[in-house]
């Protein structure tokens, strides 16, 4: 497609166009998709209500720009290859022929079981090639999916089920992950007890552990297409549409549906995808994340797939049946762009060389980071055993509520510095504010991460509440977008983001709230009190720190700890799981009773020397108690 950068300077002078007409550029870029209706306007604006509405009236239906756009030329191609689990089992490769029909015959079996335009469908599957076909058949049909990433519980599912008022849940019976077999569809039957939306369940047959069908309820994915044909009309989206809602953790208890539209996220996400990994056709293009997490969503599905690219989809673990894995599959599909997260590498890195050896990864071109600041030392692991050394890599910066990547190099083409997003995409305008607000202009700065200008793959609201995206990224800093991310611009223009300044943890690149652990936490009978914070942790990144407030009557401080490990699980999902508990018999506070979150993050690192000015505190002594007790 034309819109391909190929040299630094000819990103220069794209940036340079895309802000000083924002309206052309984007317009050109859109031009190439196939639109049903053009747009009439290309963007309409104001961050304080905030109100972002990109190619107003245009008409569209994304899967056909994934589908019907590229069966003629390209019908044959393998849009999508799918690796299982266990290596001895045989991958599948859907070509863009393949996945039309199997998308077409899916979206008829959901008009069938009920679903029609703007109904909410959660999709709550493992790694399997039906996550993705559910997905489009949604977005054929104009049903807004919700996929919740299958290692949540029951209770966080039945959350987002109740909170988008979904009226079908698409499933399986289990899930292969490793050596081990996890119930998958049992956890929806236990959602759905608390729960009174959900009229279907499609429950695809994937392991063969044994399930509860409910007559009314329950069909297996088998029968529901079973005779269904393998056309489909798309139906006819407005730009600004739902495509979907995705959930995930803020600083407050409760976890937000960030909204999705069609137009804008189509144009941005596939003109991300192309630019930064510099696909090529003929290239086989890998991102290991999960569908339930936005880089599935917008680097696994939607973005390489709007591309015309070759998509692998990856069902198992980067440790089974050996730490060799993802190389072993990397020369199996000769992969050309392998996109991970740091904490996948820190964790292979710990293995040593020695299961990269066996494979050649001569295919490799681009490697790519995402999810979590990258340490140096891990990306010069990458870099050098991985990449050989001859492959750029990409450490790209965004968020669930950008839709796509913001920040990063174009692969072979920005220069790039260890642990550096580097430069902003074209499109996209970076401001640096300090604590009051004020821009911090030039280089050599260091603040709050904003974002000045609207890009079409931006949130729109958070599902059923506009209040509290407002509240939450357009209050801070008015006029601007706030990422929550701190961030610095070094000497040279290039951005380092520097992790979250606000009550969010990065757990191996998933978004913990500690309001949320710490509501979970609380569920425990005996707990009092508490307070999380992150900590650093080699593997994960950030670890989860818990310091609670037991009534210990009868209970040993073991016992007490995994008692709460196990209700944080069964409220959250494993991810949650408190790394350290610390029983305590108070919390550091000030006198109006706020936690002081800074003394408790400092003894969480290991740090208890200076504890700066404590003397205000309420309650200075548990201070040292904490400390001579810490974890
Ligand atoms: C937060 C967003 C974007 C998909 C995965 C996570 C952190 C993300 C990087 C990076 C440093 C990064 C930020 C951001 N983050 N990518 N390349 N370097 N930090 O999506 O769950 O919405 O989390 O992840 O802190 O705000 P998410």
């Amino acid at each position: 497609m034309s819109d391909r950068i190929h040299s630094l300077s000819g990103y220069m002078q794209e940036y340079q166009k895309s802000v000083h007409d924002p309206e052309n550029f984007w317009a050109r870029i859109a031009d190439s998709f196939h639109w049903q209706q053009k747009w009439d306007q290309v963007v309409n604006w104001n961050f304080e209500e905030p109100n972002v509405k990109w190619f107003l009236n245009g008409k569209l239906n994304i899967t056909e720009n994934i589908l019907e756009r590229h069966l003629f030329t390209h019908g044959d191609k393998p849009a999508i290859i799918w690796e299982p689990n266990d290596p001895n089992e045989n991958h599948i490769t859907l070509s863009y022929k393949e996945l039309y029909h199997k998308v077409c015959q899916f979206s008829n079996a959901m008009k069938a079981q009920g679903i029609e335009k703007g109904d909410r469908v959660i999709i709550y599957i493992p790694m399997v090639p039906e996550a993705a076909i559910a997905m489009l058949a949604c977005a054929r049909i104009g049903a807004v999916h919700s996929v919740v990433f299958a290692g949540f519980s029951a209770s966080a599912l039945a959350d987002r089920i109740n909170d988008c008022q979904a009226k079908m849940v698409i499933t399986s019976d289990g899930n292969f992950r490793g050596a081990k077999t996890i119930p998958v569809k049992a956890v929806v039957d236990e959602a759905l007890e608390k729960t009174s939306s959900i009229e279907s369940v499609v429950t695809l047959k994937r392991t063969g552990t044994d399930v509860m069908m409910k007559e009314g309820r329950d069909i297996w994915w088998h029968d529901a297409i079973d005779g269904m044909p393998f056309e489909n009309k798309a139906e006819v989206m407005d730009s600004e549409d739902l495509l979907f809602i995705l959930y995930t953790s803020g600083s407050t208890g409760k976890p937000k549906g960030v909204v999705h539209t069609c137009g804008g996220y189509m144009v941005y996400t596939s003109y991300s995808f192309r630019n930064v990994f510099q696909y090529n056709q003929g290239d086989v293009y890998w991102c290991t994340a999960d569908v339930g997490w936005i880089t599935g969503h917008s680097y696994i599905v939607y973005g390489p797939l709007l591309s015309g690219a070759t998509s692998v989809m990856f069902e198992g673990v980067p440790t089974f049946p050996d730490a060799g894995r993802f190389w072993q599959v990397c020369d199996k599909h000769q992969v050309s762009q392998f996109y991970t997260a740091p904490t996948a590498i820190r964790a292979l890195q710990a293995f040593g060389t020695e299961p990269i050896a066996p494979y050649k990864l001569d295919s490799l071109k681009v490697l790519g980071s995402v999810g979590e600041p990258i340490n140096e030392e891990a990306w010069h692991w990458y870099h050098d055993h991985v990449g050989k050394g001859k492959c750029p890599i990409v450490d790209t910066w965004w968020q669930t509520e950008t839709g796509g990547i913001l920040i990063s190099p174009l692969a072979g083409i920005t220069p790039t510095k260890p642990a550096y997003a580097t430069m902003p995409m074209p499109g996209v305008q970076l401001v640096v504010v300090d604590n009051e607000g004020n821009e911090l202009k030039g280089n050599s700065v260091e603040g709050n991460l904003c974002i000045k200008y609207p890009w079409p793959s931006m949130l729109r609201t958070t599902y059923g509440d506009h209040e509290r995206c407002r509240q939450t990224y357009f209050s801070s800093f008015p006029g601007y977008y706030f990422t929550g991310d701190g961030v610095k611009r070094d000497e040279d223009g290039y951005y380092r983001i520097l992790g979250r300044v606000d009550d969010v943890i990065n757990v191996s690149g998933h978004r913990m709230g500690t309001a949320e652990v710490e509501n979970a936490i609380n569920e425990h009978p005996k707990v009092v009190e508490s307070a999380v914070v992150g900590y650093p942790h080699d593997i994960k990144g950030q670890g989860i720190y818990a310091f609670v407030i037991c009534d210990m009557e009868g209970r040993s401080e073991e016992s007490l700890e995994e008692e709460i490990k196990q209700t944080v699980n069964k409220i959250i999902g494993p991810i949650a799981k408190p790394d350290k508990i610390q029983i305590v018999p108070g919390l550091p506070k000030t006198r109006s009773g706020k936690i002081m979150r800074r003394i408790l993050r400092k003894i969480a690192s290991g740090d208890t020397s200076n504890m700066g000015d404590i003397s205000t505190l309420l309650n200075p002594d548990v201070v040292e108690s904490i400390k001579s007790t810490a974890r």
